[in-house]
């Protein structure tokens, strides 16, 4: 059966001595007691070494935050799949608004940032979500489907090992949460188009994270719905206490 992930998204917060500050208060923190779901942050490209070295990482899984789509070479400032994953990092998010909206990620990179990941034996946590105005003109179903299908090239085996996270772009560090019933019918949809591609058990066994001003006074009602499956969480993720929060409305 599918997991319970709640995964912190730093975005570009932190300094490296922070960030290994931050990351080993959350280690001490899931030490005390057993949860109810799998633990990630995803952090800098800068901090990966420094955080892989100061965790646990049977009690809490590393992830980049994005990787290239080409696999090396000529490409000044980029970081490939495969370098993430020899610092010793197991996720990385991919397709997150910000890099479709501020720099102009697609479809097409996507899938080969995707395809790269997997090879590097990376778990893409792979972003979904409709802007404000795709909500308000009805067509966010249909958005959020186009995002899924663009990696409908993978076989089953590929696919299975992706976790989807949806992230309403009008909730996104806006104080504006979708309500449970929002999220759970945009789950549903995610997992029925899944389902209609790859199977009932894929669909089932996939991980469908909400992401969006999730916060400890809101994650509760979310993951009590039967399609989500946990949070990608920003601004609660940078401080130990509202990131375990979260954590903990899965106890
Ligand atoms: P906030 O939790 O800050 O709204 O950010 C959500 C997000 O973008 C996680 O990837």
């Amino acid at each position: 059966m599918r997991k319970n992930i709640v995964a912190g998204n730093w975005k570009m917060n932190t300094t490296v001595a922070e960030g290994v500050a931050l990351a080993k208060e959350v280690d001490t923190l899931l030490k005390e007691k057993s949860h109810n779901c799998d633990v990630v942050i995803c952090v800098p490209f800068t901090h990966l070494t420094s955080v892989k070295d100061v965790i646990d990482a049977n009690i809490l899984g590393l992830g980049a935050e994005n990787c290239s789509e080409h696999e090396s070479g000529a490409y000044t400032g980029e970081v490939s799949a495969a370098m993430v994953a020899s610092t010793g990092a197991g996720y990385v998010i991919l397709g997150h608004s910000e890099r479709r909206q501020y720099f102009g990620e697609n479809n097409e990179q996507l899938l080969a940032k995707t395809k790269l990941a997997l090879a590097n034996s990376l778990k893409p946590i792979f972003c979904v979500g409709e802007v404000l105005e795709e909500r308000e003109n009805g067509s966010y179903n249909d958005v959020v489907q186009a995002q899924i299908e663009a990696l409908f090239e993978l076989s089953a085996e590929d696919f299975a090992k992706i976790i989807v996270a949806y992230e309403p772009v009008w909730a996104i560090g806006t104080g504006k949460t979708a309500t449970a019933e929002q999220a759970q019918d945009m789950h549903a949809h995610i997992r029925k188009v899944i389902e209609d591609k790859y199977g009932k058990e894929i669909a089932d066994n996939t991980s469908i994270l909400y992401g969006g001003s999730c916060k400890p006074t809101n994650a509760r009602e979310l993951f009590s719905k039967p399609d989500v499956d946990g949070g990608l969480i920003g601004g609660a993720a940078l401080k130990a206490d509202s990131f375990m929060g979260i954590v903990e409305a899965f106890d």
